[in-house]
This record gives structure tokens, sequence and C-alpha cells, in this order.
């Protein structure tokens, strides 16, 4: 490329940028918000939360994503984050309007009804469980073991699977489930299984697992660690389905 053309793309490049960057920062149209709402978007802009957060998946990447964080935090905890911070989010000490301001832009950024903002850690159409399932189920079905067949059911339908991946602990906590009963026994497991450890990331199973569903659970879990080695060998041989390739990263959906 002669250097004349390289400086003609370079400055069509800083062009481009420069008419975005104006474009996004005179995009006052405030769309559907109200006044309130289109007030809290304004400090949004003004503290850099995108830096840290994301919003339908845009933004930086040291905080959660946002979009759907009104119905996960209330303002009681929102005044907390945004007066004295927590961990890595900064103190920024905000007087009570302007957090009432932010929470009413979060509000109305939370349309559940449209649709969630989600992390994906996997494949399309429920990731590597789809794989695990696929393996798992006709071993289940020869075994004379049925709570562990109902288990198996119960822990693709109440969605275990958004958190604990098969086999393996999942990045950022849950751990691989198929130890606990090993690691922690029975009891315990049932345990948590009723209460959760919400201080710790895992819910309370809402609604309450039912006595016999938190048996069949430990069923569940009980023959998934007896079987452990026979599933991953398993697995491991349906290996040109789980090969990796750039065009399945959904790293980020909106639905
Ligand atoms: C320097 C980076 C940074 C900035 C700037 C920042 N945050 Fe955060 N924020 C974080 C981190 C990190 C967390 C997670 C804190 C934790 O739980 O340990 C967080 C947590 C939150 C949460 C709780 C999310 C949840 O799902 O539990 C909310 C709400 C929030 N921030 C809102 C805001 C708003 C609104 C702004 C701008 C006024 C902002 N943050 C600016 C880093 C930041
Ligand atoms: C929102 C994410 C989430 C969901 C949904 C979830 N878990 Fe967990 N689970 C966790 C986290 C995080 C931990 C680790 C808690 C800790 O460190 O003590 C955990 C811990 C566990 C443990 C103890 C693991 C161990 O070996 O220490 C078991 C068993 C378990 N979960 C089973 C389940 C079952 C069964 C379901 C479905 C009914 C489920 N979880 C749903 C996040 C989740």
């Amino acid at each position: 490329m002669t250097p004349r053309r390289k400086q003609a793309l370079l400055l069509a490049l800083v062009g481009a940028f420069a008419a975005q960057t104006y474009l996004v920062y005179r995009d006052e149209g405030g769309g559907t918000l109200d006044p309130v709402a289109a007030r809290g978007r304004a400090i949004w802009h003004r503290e850099n939360c995108q830096v840290c957060h994301q919003l339908w998946g845009l933004g930086g990447f040291l905080g959660p994503d946002l979009t759907n964080a009104a119905s996960r935090v209330d303002s009681l905890r929102l005044t907390t984050l945004l007066t004295t911070g927590r961990g890595q989010m900064p103190a920024l000490q905000l007087p009570a309007d302007e957090i009432a301001a932010v929470r009413a832009y979060l509000v109305a950024l939370d349309r559940p009804d449209r649709g969630r903002g989600q992390l994906r850690l996997g494949r399309e159409g429920g990731g590597s469980w789809e794989a695990f399932h696929r393996v798992a189920a006709p071993l289940l079905h020869q075994s004379a073991d049925s709570a562990a067949r109902r288990g198996r059911e119960l822990f693709a339908a109440r969605p275990c699977g958004g958190c604990h991946l098969p086999l393996t602990s999942s990045p950022g906590g849950p751990p691989d489930v198929s130890t606990s009963i090993a690691r922690l026994g029975p009891d315990s497991v049932a345990a948590i299984l009723t209460t959760g450890r919400p201080d710790r990331g895992m819910p309370a199973p809402a609604p309450a697992l039912r006595a016999e569903e938190r048996t069949d659970l430990v069923a569940f879990l009980t023959w998934l660690g007896a079987r452990r080695d026979t599933l991953n060998d398993r697995l491991a041989a349906t290996v040109p389905e789980l090969q990796w390739r750039w065009r399945d990263l959904r790293w980020w959906e909106y639905r």
C-alpha cells in the first residue's frame, strides 16, 4: 500500500470513530424513558458505569451485566452499592435523589417480558449438558435405579445446569456436583438442596424441593459419582461433537 493510501485509510477510520462517538454521545433521544429514568441514564454516563458494567452485553467486564439488575438488586442494596461500594465496586457516594434516578433507569431497562441478558458458557441448545444427557440417559435407562432416573430429569428441569457444568467445576465457582456425594456425604448434600448456600452463590431452590425430590436428586448425584469415569470416557468418545469452533461461541445473548 502506498503511504498516501495508508494515510487516506487511517483518516477514514479516525473519521468513522469520531462520527460514532459524536452520535453515541449526542443520543439523548430518550425513547420511552421518563424524565427520572433519563436523568438516571445521564448519571450512568457521567459516572462511567459502562466501563465496568455491560448493558445488553456491551460494556466493561469488571462488574456484572446490569440489563436485568433491577429484578435482583433491591433499592436498599443499590443504595449501599452506590454510596459505600463493595469489593471492586467503588464508593461513589451518590446522593439519594441520584440513586433514585439510577434505580428508575435500571427498572426501565429491565424487561424480562422481552428477554433476559445472560452469559453463555457452552454450545447452543443446552451447552455441554446436551451431550451429557445424550450419554447418561441410555446408561441410566439400563439401571434399576428409578430414583436416579427421576433425579436426572429433575436436575435438567430445575435448571441446575445453568450454573453447574457436567463432570467439572464451572468458571466462577459452582463446583463439580459429580464429586459432591463423595466429598460431603448424602446428608449434607440434601441440606444444601434445602437451604442452598445463598451467601456463596447457590440459591435455595425455588419453589422448594419436596423431600422425595431431594432424595431423587441425591440418588442421581450418587449414581453420577459412581459412573464418573465411564461417563467421562463416553463423553470423550463424542469428541467430534464437542469440538470447539469460533462460530459456536455465543458468549452473550439477549433472550
Ligand atoms: C470500577 C468499576 C465499577 C464502576 C465504575 C461501577 N461499578 Fe458497579 N460493580 C463493580 C463490581 C466489581 C461489582 C461487583 C461487586 C461485588 O459484588 O463484589 C459491581 C456491582 C454493582 C451492582 C450489583 C450487581 C449485582 O447483580 O449484584 C450494581 C447494581 C452496580 N454495580 C451498579 C453500578 C452503577 C449504577 C454504576 C455507575 C453509577 C457502577 N456500578 C459503577 C464495578 C464497578
Ligand atoms: C445460581 C447458580 C446455581 C444454581 C442454579 C444451582 N447451584 Fe448448586 N451451587 C452453586 C454454587 C456457587 C455452589 C457452591 C457453594 C459453596 O461454595 O458452598 C453450589 C453448590 C452445590 C452443591 C454442593 C457442591 C459441593 O460439592 O460443594 C450441590 C450438591 C449443588 N450445588 C447442587 C445443585 C442442584 C441439584 C441444583 C438444582 C436444583 C443446583 N445446585 C442449582 C450454584 C448454583
